[in-house]
């Protein structure tokens, strides 16, 4: 058991607990798993937005519906949370394996190696980053830390943003907390030459393959936290390579040493987030990876779907619903009103769980726990619940709708001080690593996605020239 873990051994056990309850659900399968090779083609029944649609063979990770469980290669999700790490199954993800501590080792520094992204920051940092949404910002630099790791727009990359930035590129400061440092740690001393940082120390790739994915973990991680930053008008903070991944992403969000049990809440939020089937974003991803694209517009599409609020940014609208709810004598009147209204209610059904999302089992304990040392967050966990009770009791019967990972994400980012807007953000931090995965285990075998639709429209219609029309 790892340090961390020792610390923090109240959370495993709410997390053991929430997986006993979740084990005494029907343990029917969800019937979309095969033992061996997938024999192609299958039949499906298809419904619109591709429901029911089989898109490819993968060992990657499965969600079981009917039973409400979710496995990451073979490994139930709760005895992840339980007992490993956000690189630990990363790795997991990426190479289907647990790794042996001597691969641990290099994997983990090859990440923390691509959490330092000065050149990629240098860019952002040249755009109004506060004025943007958060996952507007967070995609263009996905793809600054391309033109930063990647040698593919090398020849024709003159962007004049380069320019201006190179005129000072030696002189923008970094915020870092003071660690004996009495200066901002990111000047150099000597001028550049025109060789690229990345390359000159090891961490160029091409834009494809294994380091483009380890480069994204970083740098997404990183990327994300200097945008907070931005938006608040503070510089970014650099990473610390003694600190895990969860650790870090708070440290660089807040400039403060996280506490055992915050670095844990993150890193259990980060290994339920990471990968989950065929949802839009990780789809989006492979769609692009299959047209022989690369690794950054990947992963840049995959942000772009992600960003939905009937996808990952359902967890920013959460909150908001929450507090326009506002207290716990509301909630019933407010749900009447909504199932009137045929309105959608945020943090609640799912295309493919028809049983409670095991992620909002885990997520529930963990923000009643955190909550409850905080009045605001406890009262709008109390309205949580009740709302909770309400749909359950009412659609759960009828439509099979319960919480999903969104329902209860929101009060517990809340209750470590992350503003809503940076929610999504970090759903992308985690979700980069089945975006990744899922890409390189689909171009292994390769095929353009290229679905059909019905046409349903007219033939046959004659020209009318545009004098001649009414
Ligand atoms: C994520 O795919 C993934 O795996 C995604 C995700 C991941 O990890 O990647 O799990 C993350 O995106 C979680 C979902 C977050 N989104 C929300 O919480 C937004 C609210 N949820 C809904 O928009 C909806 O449930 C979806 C989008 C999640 C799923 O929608 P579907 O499968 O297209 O379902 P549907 O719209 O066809 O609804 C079926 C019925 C409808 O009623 P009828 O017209 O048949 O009478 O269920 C109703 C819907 O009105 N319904 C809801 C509802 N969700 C579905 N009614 C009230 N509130 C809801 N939330």
């Amino acid at each position: 058991m790892n340090e961390l873990h020792q610390k923090t051994r109240h959370i495993t056990d709410l997390i053991l607990k929430a997986a006993c309850e979740a084990r005494k659900e029907t343990d029917a399968d969800g019937g979309y798993a095969s033992s061996g090779p997938v024999k192609w083609p299958v039949s499906c029944t298809v419904g619109p937005g591709l429901e029911g649609a089989i898109a490819c063979e993968s060992k990657v990770g499965y969600v079981n519906g009917i039973k409400g469980s979710l496995i990451y290669r073979g490994y139930d999700v709760f005895d992840l949370c339980a007992y490993s790490t956000f690189e630990e199954v990363s790795y997991l993800l990426l190479f289907g394996k647990l790794p042996t501590a001597s691969e641990f080792d290099i994997f983990k520094r090859e990440i923390s190696r691509y959490m330092a992204v000065p050149a990629t920051l240098r860019l952002l940092m040249s755009f109004p980053i506060e004025s943007f949404n958060a996952m507007a910002a967070l995609r263009m630099g996905a793809h600054f830390l391309r033109r930063e790791f990647s040698n593919v727009d090398r020849d024709d990359y003159k962007s004049d943003v380069e320019n201006v930035i190179g005129s000072d590129e030696d002189s923008i400061a970094m915020e870092t907390t003071p660690r004996g440092e009495k200066r901002a740690i990111y000047e150099f001393h000597e001028k550049r030459d025109k060789k690229e940082a990345a390359e000159d120390d090891g961490r160029y790739n091409p834009a494809t393959g294994y380091r483009s994915c380890y480069s994204l973990i970083g740098g997404v991680a990183s990327m994300a936290a200097a945008i907070k930053r931005i938006r608040e008008r503070h510089l970014p903070i650099e990473p610390r390579p003694d600190m895990s991944h969860a650790a870090n992403l708070l440290y660089m969000m807040t400039g403060k040493v996280p506490t055992p049990e915050e670095e844990r809440i993150v890193d259990v939020s980060l290994i339920l987030h990471a990968d989950h089937g065929m949802n839009a974003s990780t789809f989006a991803s492979m769609v692009v990876a299959s047209t022989m694209s690369d690794m950054y517009f990947s992963v840049g599409a995959g942000i772009a779907a992600l960003n939905g609020p009937l996808h990952g940014g359902a967890n920013e609208q959460v909150v908001n619903m929450l507090n326009e709810i506002g207290s716990v004598d509301n909630v019933k009147k407010w749900f009447d009103s909504a199932v009137a209204e045929k309105k959608k209610i945020m943090g609640f059904g799912h295309r493919v769980y028809k049983a409670y999302d095991p992620r909002a089992r885990v997520l529930m304990p963990l923000a009643e726990y955190f909550a409850k040392t905080n009045t605001r967050l406890s009262g709008m966990f109390d309205i949580a619940k009740s709302l909770e009770k309400e749909v359950v009791n009412k659609l759960g019967k009828e439509k099979k709708i319960f919480p999903n990972v969104d329902f209860y994400s929101g009060i517990l980012y809340q209750s470590l001080g992350i503003p809503k807007e940076m929610f999504t953000p970090i759903f992308a931090v985690s979700r980069v690593s089945g975006w990744t995965a899922r890409v390189m285990e689909y171009l292994e075998n390769n095929r353009i996605f290229r679905p059909r639709a019905i046409y349903s429209g007219t033939f046959d219609e004659k020209y009318i020239p545009l004098r001649e029309r009414k």
